[in-house]
C-alpha cells in the first residue's frame, strides 16, 4: 500500500514490526491519557484561511539552535531505532541529512555518535539522560564534542520511568532472553528477522564494551532505565552547563517556571514536551501549555515543541503559537519500520509537502511571516480536543 501519510506509515510499521517493538513505539504511558492529548488538542486550533495573496514563492526554512534548516522541524531523539530496523540510525540519520533538517541521536541508540559521523555530515543533536554514572556522562560528554555534535539535548522527564502497560504485557524492559511467546512473534515477522537479527541480536551503543550493563538491547533497555539518575535536581543542569560549552536545549519542559528556571540555568533552548505521553499520564498535551510557556520566554532563548505531529497542519500550529522548530518523534520512526531510510524519507517529504500548501492556503509565505502573524493567524475551535474547548 502506497504512503500518502504518516497514518499510513504507521499501519505498514504494524504489518513490518514484531509487537513488542511496534507497542513500544506506538504506546505511551497507563491510560495513554496524554499521548491521546498531544494529538488530540490540535484540533483547538483552527486555521484562518487568506486569500488573493500571491504564494508562487515560499520559503520553508528556520533557524533554531544556531543554524538555518530547510524545513522547521528535526527528528527527536528515540532509542532503540537500530531495533527496529537495520541500523535504523545510520538510515534516519541519511534521510535527516538528505532533507537539510538536524538529526538526533538518542541517549539509548543502537549507534554511537561515531558511526553516525562516520555516515553523515548534517547538523547532529545527542540526547542525554543524567545518569548515576558521572564519568560515563563525561566519556559521552567528551565523544560528543569530539565529534562535533551541534547541541546536547538534556532530558529531564524522565527520573522514574512511567508504566507502559503494552511494554508490560510484552515484557519490554523486562526480558533479558528471548521466550518462547517472543520467538513466535519474531516468527511471524521473517523479514525483520533476517535483517535485524542477522548479525546477532543488536547492542545499545553506549552498553557496547561495558558488560555491567548486560549483553543484548533487551536486556540492556531496562539496565541503562535504572541507570538514569532518580534525584537529578537543577543543579545537574548547571553541572552539565559547566561541563558543555556547546548549545544546550532542555528537553520536558511542560511549565512557565521551569522553563523560567532551564533559562536562569544556561539553557540556550528549551523543548516543551511530555515525551510522547510516555511519561506523566494526565499531564496536560503539549500544544496547550505551548502559548504560555512562549510568552513566558519571549525571545530570550528558542522554544522547541514536540508531541503528537502527525500532520503539517500540526507543525504550522505549534509554529504560529511560538515554536522555533518541531521535532518528529513516532512520525519518523513509524517511517523507518516501515521502508528504512526511504520511508522516513517519505515522511519529510509528506510533511514538508503539507506544510507548505497549508501556508499557502494561509496566506503565509515564510516561517517569518508565521512567527509575525502568530496566534492570530489561528482561531480557538468551538467544542474539539481533549479538553472539551
Ligand atoms: C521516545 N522519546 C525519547 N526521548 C528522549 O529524550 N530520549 C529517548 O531515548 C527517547 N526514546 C523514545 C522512544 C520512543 C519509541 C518514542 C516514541 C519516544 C521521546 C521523543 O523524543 C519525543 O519526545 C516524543 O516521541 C514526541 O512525541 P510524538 O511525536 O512521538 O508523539
Amino acid at each position: 500500500m502506497a504512503i500518502i501519510n504518516v497514518e499510513d506509515a504507521r499501519k505498514a510499521a504494524r504489518r513490518k514490526l514484531p509487537r513488542i517493538f511496534f507497542d513500544y513505539i506506538d504506546g505511551g504511558s497507563f491510560s495513554e491519557t496524554t499521548l491521546c492529548a498531544n494529538e488530540a488538542d490540535f484540533a483547538r486550533y483552527e486555521l484562518r484561511q487568506r486569500v488573493l495573496v500571491d504564494v508562487r514563492e515560499r520559503d520553508l526554512s528556520t533557524t533554531f539552535l544556531g543554524k538555518a534548516h530547510a524545513l522547521p522541524f528535526a527528528l527527536g531523539p528515540v532509542g532503540f531505532t537500530g531495533l527496529f530496523w537495520r541500523s535504523g540510525e545510520l538510515a534516519a540519520a541519511a534521510a535527516a541529512e538528505r532533507a537539510g533538517i538536524p538529526f538526533s541521536l538518542s541517549n539509548f541508540a543502537i549507534a554511537t555518535i561515531g558511526e553516525i559521523r562516520q555516515k553523515s555530515a548534517g547538523p547532529l543533536y545527542a540526547q542525554l539522560y543524567v545518569l548515576r554514572d558521572r564519568s560515563l556522562m563525561e566519556a559521552l560528554i567528551e565523544d560528543a564534542e569530539r565529534h562535533g555534535v551541534e547541541a546536547l539535548i538534556l532530558t529531564v522527564d524522565t527520573a522514574v520511568t512511567g508504566v507502559r502497560e503494552r511494554d508490560e504485557r510484552n515484557g519490554f524492559r523486562s526480558l533479558d532472553r528471548i521466550t518462547p511467546r517472543l520467538a513466535l512473534q519474531f516468527a511471524r515477522r521473517p523479514r525483520w528477522c533476517a535483517a535485524v537479527l542477522s548479525a546477532g541480536f543488536p547492542q545499545v551503543g553506549i552498553a557496547r564494551g561495558r558488560p555491567q550493563f548486560g549483553s543484548g538491547a533487551l536486556a540492556q533497555a531496562g539496565n541503562l532505565a535504572r541507570q538514569i539518575e532518580q534525584g537529578l535536581t537543577w543543579d545537574d543542569l548547571a553541572w552539565l552547563r559547566e561541563r558543555w560549552r556547546g548549545r544546550l536545549a532542555v528537553k520536558g519542559i511542560l511549565c512557565a517556571e521551569d522553563a523560567r528556571r532551564a533559562v536562569g540555568s544556561g539553557a540556550d533552548a528549551i523543548i516543551v514536551s511530555n515525551h510522547g505521553g510516555r511519561q506523566l499520564d494526565g499531564a496536560p498535551s503539549t500544544i496547550s501549555v505551548l502559548p504560555e510557556i512562549a510568552a513566558s520566554i519571549g525571545n530570550e532563548v528558542e522554544v522547541l515543541f514536540d508531541g503528537g505531529v502527525r500532520r503539517g497542519t500540526q507543525i504550522v500550529k505549534a509554529l504560529a503559537l511560538g515554536a522555533h522548530g518541531v521535532f518528529l518523534g513516532r512520525a519518523y520512526v513509524y517511517g523507518l519500520a516501515a521502508d528504512g531510510e526511504r520511508g522516513v524519507s517519505r515522511v519529510i517529504e509528506l510533511l514538508a509537502a503539507e506544510v507548505s500548501i497549508t501556508m499557502a492556503l494561509m496566506g503565509v509565505r515564510s516561517f517569518s511571516e508565521l512567527r509575525q502573524g502568530g496566534s492570530a493567524l489561528l482561531r480557538q475551535s468551538l467544542g474539539t480536543g481533549s479538553g472539551g474547548m
